[in-house]
Parts: structure tokens; C-alpha cells; sequence
């Protein structure tokens, strides 16, 4: 049994109409509701309050009865042991994603996971029936795809290719254009952001993608202006080695020598074509160990020197 966990603001408009929306979809859809458990819960809320009267409307006129539903603060728990996590807005994913690092893979916007990109959930609390129902519309209209991805991605031997991406407001553009280009290869795509076009820190995003890279023990790419600050970022977490990369043939020798588990690239410095490319000549090439593997250890040995910080032996 899969555990999804809808969060907003306060559990008592926008998420308890995402779950009851959910439940009745999957009670109706080829898999069954058995296979999914399915909860909700606020961010900033108190346990115990009915749902808003416009969304109890709202959902009657929908079949839904929603006068059962008490709300529920969002705690460590439900996190942690939540398969899926959607949030309303991406303000929400992006609080998330910062606090549960390890949960980054499983913590989406509705509209993301279901292919809308970065828009939100409109928020209808104050605002009136019509924009519940502009919301149970919108959540309606979602939900069919987010089943049909979950479905997807719980399929057995689908064996799909996991990576992890991300970059600042720079490397936006060209993530969008890797992520279309790498699930028509069958990869499967983590995204940890950014999603928007306001501007942003790239430490951040290399953070993200590097922590993913070293719990999953998957490749990881990661896009800024110039593929310079992300890299250096990224690289200052052990474990990591990121590659700047900028034509096929380092590319591929960051594999065959260096062993690197990121690729780093410059959004403003390559063309979108090249970039595929890159990326794709990175992927599949294999290290070559040997006289290299002496070498990469080399690099291990440096960083277990700073870790062990003043101990004997260690760097600094
Ligand atoms: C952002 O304008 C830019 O500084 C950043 O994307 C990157 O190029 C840093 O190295």
C-alpha cells in the first residue's frame, strides 16, 4: 500500500477537497483504492477543524461528502512515512524539500507531478463558492494525471533509469529542455527546481541534486549560467565529484577517468542540441578504473582528511 499525503496551508479547504477528489477517482480507476491510503494534512493548522462550509458545498455538489473531515497539523511522522508528498503551491514543495532533504524524490506540486509546470493550486479561502469550485475544477482536472503518472511509475519492471536535475533561474530553460529530451530516452526524471524564473541561489540547487545523487546513488546534472558555481557548490559536499563539462569529449572523460557522478553545465555558454548531447554522451559512459581508480581515491582520501578536521591526520 502506497501512502500519498496532499498538504496545504490549513487542511480544511484546498487539501481535504484534493484528498476526497483523489479517493473517489482511485475508488473508480483500474487499480483501486486498496492500493493507495490517502491523507492530508496543513502546514500551519490546529488538529480537529471542520472543513470550510464553501468546500463541504462544493463537494456535495460533487457526490462528496467532505462533514467528516477534521483537519490535521502536518508533523515529522506523516512526512517521513508518506510514499508520495503533494503540496497546493510550490512555496509549499520548495519549504518541504528544504526541510526533509531526503524526501526531495517524492515531494511535488500537484500541478508538476500531473506535466502543468509551475503553476499552484489557487487558494480559495475567503474568496468566496466560485473559486472552491474553480479549485475542485482545477483538482478535478489534475488528479486523472497524477493517477495515470502514479500508476506509471509503480509499474513493475519498468525499469526506468533514474537521475536527479536541478539548477538556478539560468539553467531553467535548458532543464526543461533535458528533462523532454531524457524521458523520451526512458529516463526517469527527479526535478528538485528551481521552477520558476525569480532569481535564486545556485548552492542551493546544487545541495539538493547532490544529496539526492548520494542517497539514491544515481547520476545527477546540475545548470547554471556558466556550470562554474554550481560545480564548485556541489563539489564541496564529499562524495561528490561534478564535472564542468562542455563538449562530448570531456563528457565522456569525466566518466572514463574522473568517475563523476554530476555533470555540471553552463546554460548560457552551450546550445541546446550540444547540451543533450553532453549529457547523453555522460550517461552512458562507463568508468574506466584502472590507473584512474588510484586517482579517484586520491580524491576520497582528501576528503576524509577534512572531515576528520583536527584529529590526527586530518586537513586544517
Ligand atoms: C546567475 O546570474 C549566475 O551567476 C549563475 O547562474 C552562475 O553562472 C554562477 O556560476
Amino acid at each position: 500500500m502506497k501512502r500519498i499525503l496532499l498538504v496545504c496551508t490549513g487542511n480544511t479547504c484546498r487539501s481535504p477537497m484534493a484528498q476526497a477528489i483523489l479517493t473517489r477517482l482511485l475508488q473508480s480507476s483500474a487499480t483501486g483504492a486498496e492500493e493507495y491510503e490517502i491523507l492530508s494534512a496543513g502546514l500551519s493548522t490546529i488538529d480537529g477543524l471542520a472543513a470550510t462550509s464553501e468546500a463541504v458545498i462544493t463537494m456535495s455538489d460533487e457526490g462528496i461528502d467532505l462533514t467528516y473531515h477534521k483537519s490535521r497539523q502536518l508533523d515529522t511522522d506523516l512526512i517521513l512515512n508518506a510514499d508520495y508528498i503533494f503540496t497546493m503551491t510550490g512555496a509549499q514543495r520548495d519549504y518541504l524539500q528544504d526541510k526533509f532533504s531526503d524526501k526531495i524524490p517524492v515531494i511535488h506540486t500537484i500541478n508538476e507531478f500531473a506535466g502543468e509546470g509551475d503553476k499552484d493550486i489557487i487558494d480559495p479561502l475567503g474568496r468566496g463558492l466560485k473559486a472552491y469550485q474553480e479549485c475542485a475544477y482545477q483538482l478535478k482536472t489534475l488528479l486523472p494525471r497524477v493517477i495515470n503518472k502514479l500508476q506509471d511509475l509503480e509499474k513493475p519492471g519498468q525499469n526506468k533509469r533514474k537521475l536527479v536535475i536541478g539548477g538556478d533561474h539560468a539553467g531553467l530553460e535548458l532543464k526543461r529542455i533535458l528533462i523532454e529530451a531524457l524521458e523520451a530516452d526512458n529516463y526517469e526524471i527527479i526535478d528538485c527546481g528551481t521552477f520558476s524564473t525569480e532569481s535564486v541561489d545556485y548552492p542551493d540547487f546544487a545541495e539538493r541534486v547532490a544529496t539526492v545523487v548520494l542517497q539514491h546513488k544515481i547520476k545527477g546534472i546540475i545548470i547554471c549560467g556558466t556550470g562554474i558555481g554550481i560545480s564548485i557548490a556541489a563539489n564541496k559536499i564529499p562524495g561528490i565529484r561534478a564535472a564542468l563539462c562542455y563538449n562530448l569529449e570531456t563528457a565522456r572523460l569525466a566518466r572514463e577517468h574522473n568517475d563523476a557522478n554530476i555533470i555540471a553545465l553552463g546554460a548560457r555558454m552551450l546550445d541546446d542540441q550540444l547540451a543533450i548531447d553532453i549529457v547523453k554522451t555522460f550517461l552512458v559512459t562507463e568508468f574506466a578504473a584502472g590507473r584512474h581508480q588510484r586517482r579517484v581515491d586520491k580524491i576520497t582520501q582528501m576528503e576524509k582528511k577534512c572531515l576528520e578536521g583536527d584529529k590526527p591526520g586530518g586537513l586544517y
